[in-house]
């Protein structure tokens, strides 16, 4: 989206600066004068509540590790002197655990949100792309990250979750082993292993960020979509990011702060699991080893599937499909919300996420784990049939002229709302 920023300099020094490193230009025409779609709603508040989680797990996180001991003797001990005697030790690591999970909660918003308003489709394909990409190194890092404590659920984690890395024994004889004791640095999980978990745990959320970036530079090169799916066609389309966006923007972090503090200061373990409180043994194994919620969809499609191998390919075919839903989506139209029929599939597909969150939490025995294929076979459904077929089948309803057609008067009547025509009052 060509787009010139109005950026004027207010002194002399701020105009010797601009000829030389126009950054305050760049800033300006980016996040303050960049136009914005006018119909935007709370669902487009995401991005930024993400961006900010971000930045909240970094610094919490640094100072963390001032005082966390990345050693099988002592991880556990650190964290329970960071919480003890730590000056609001007990508050970072409160933010910290919890943030993570809140960071997920943001994001599976965020990816639905798009999956709703088809926001990967052309021409933000790079965008979504960067966008799963983001999403599988928050994956990585928050594995990485559970591992520290040192706890009973982050010992069994990682040998469960490594141990899957065998199955390519399957294929290759020898292969799978190998590569799982490269993993290790050993022959079994060991301060080793919690060691470099600790690097690379330091290490993602920096790579993130970058990538962050670029996923923000695609955005502001396609312009944001919005809940008609049109495109900005005429000035009146959209209003300018600040103060319109910036100050909704606000109101949707407040809200989300409001949840998030209601965790970190009286419900810190509820998202976690006891078990964690007791200090790792590789001799004692828990008698259900679950991971944390936001990887439970993926752990109920793992164990969905008979076969070591098949469960492991369908887990990450799970999260590599997403790379192709711009292509396999055929409809010409963009939002669901002019599509009658998708609309149903696309909630079909939230209950889908939402049973197998369930079930991978359940013991895979049972009707558990025939209801986790059935969900599992509509998940691979949704994008690799439906998607495609209901495109090239289904009449979408009426579109509106344009984004300003669809939230302003048609007559001359008071304006519909907060958003009518703001930047000329
Ligand atoms: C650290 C994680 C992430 C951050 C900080 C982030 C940040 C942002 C920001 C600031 C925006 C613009 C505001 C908005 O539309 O809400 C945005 C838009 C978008 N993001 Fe993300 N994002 C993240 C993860 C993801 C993931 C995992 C996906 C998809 C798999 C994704 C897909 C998109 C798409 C398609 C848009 C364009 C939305 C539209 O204009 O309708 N993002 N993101």
């Amino acid at each position: 989206m060509e787009h010139t920023s109005s950026y004027e300099p207010k002194s002399s020094f701020a105009k010797w600066w601009d000829e030389r490193l126009p950054i305050a230009r760049l800033m300006h025409g980016q996040f303050v004068d960049f136009p914005t779609p006018r119909n935007l709603n709370y669902l487009w508040t995401f991005g930024g509540i993400l961006t900010f989680c971000l930045v909240a797990q970094i610094v919490t996180g640094i100072v963390l590790a001032m005082h966390y001991q990345p050693s099988a003797a002592e991880a556990f001990n650190s964290v329970e002197a960071i919480r003890r005697d730590v000056n609001y030790g007990w508050m970072l690591r409160n933010l910290h655990a919890v943030g993570a999970s809140m960071f997920f909660i943001a994001v599976y918003i965020h990816i639905f949100r798009g999956l709703y308003y088809g926001s990967y489709k052309a021409p933000r394909e790079v965008l979504w792309i960067l966008g799963v990409i983001i999403f599988l190194v928050m994956m990585a890092t928050a594995f990485m990250g559970y591992a520290l404590p040192w706890g009973q659920m982050s010992f069994w984690g990682v040998t469960v979750i490594t141990n899957l890395f065998s199955s390519l024994n399957e294929i290759i004889p020898g292969v799978g082993t190998a590569i799982v004791e490269w993993l290790w640095g050993g022959y079994s999980v060991s301060g080793t292993t919690l060691n470099r978990f600790f690097a690379l745990h330091y290490l993602l959320p920096f790579v993130l960020f970058g990538i962050v970036v670029l996923h923000i530079w695609a955005l502001h090169v396609a312009g944001q979509n919005n809940p008609t799916g049109l495109d900005i066609k005429t000035k009146s389309d959209a209003v300018p990011m600040y103060p319109y966006a910036v100050a909704k923007d606000a109101v949707g972090l407040f809200a989300f702060l409001i949840l998030f503090a209601w965790f970190v200061f009286f419900l810190p373990d509820y998202l976690g699991h006891a078990d964690n409180y007791t200090e790792a043994n590789p001799l004692v194994t828990p008698p259900h080893i679950v991971p944390e919620w936001y990887f439970l969809p993926f752990y109920a499609i793992l164990r969905a599937i008979p076969s070591k191998l098949g469960g492991v390919i369908a887990m990450f075919s799970a999260i590599a499909v997403l790379v192709f839903v711009p292509w396999l989506d055929t409809s010409r139209v963009r939002s669901a919300k002019y599509r009658p029929l998708y609309k149903w599939f696309f909630w079909l597909l939230v209950v889908s996420c939402l049973a197998l969150g369930y079930l991978g939490a359940k013991p895979a025995e049972g009707a558990y784990v025939i209801w986790s294929r059935i969900f599992t076979i509509y998940y691979f459904a949704h994008f690799l049939l439906v998607m495609p077929i209901l495109g090239l089948i289904e009449t979408p309803t009426a579109l509106p002229k344009s984004i300003s057609a669809s939230v302003l008067p048609t007559g001359s009547g008071a304006p519909r709302g907060a958003t009518a025509a703001p930047e000329t009052r």
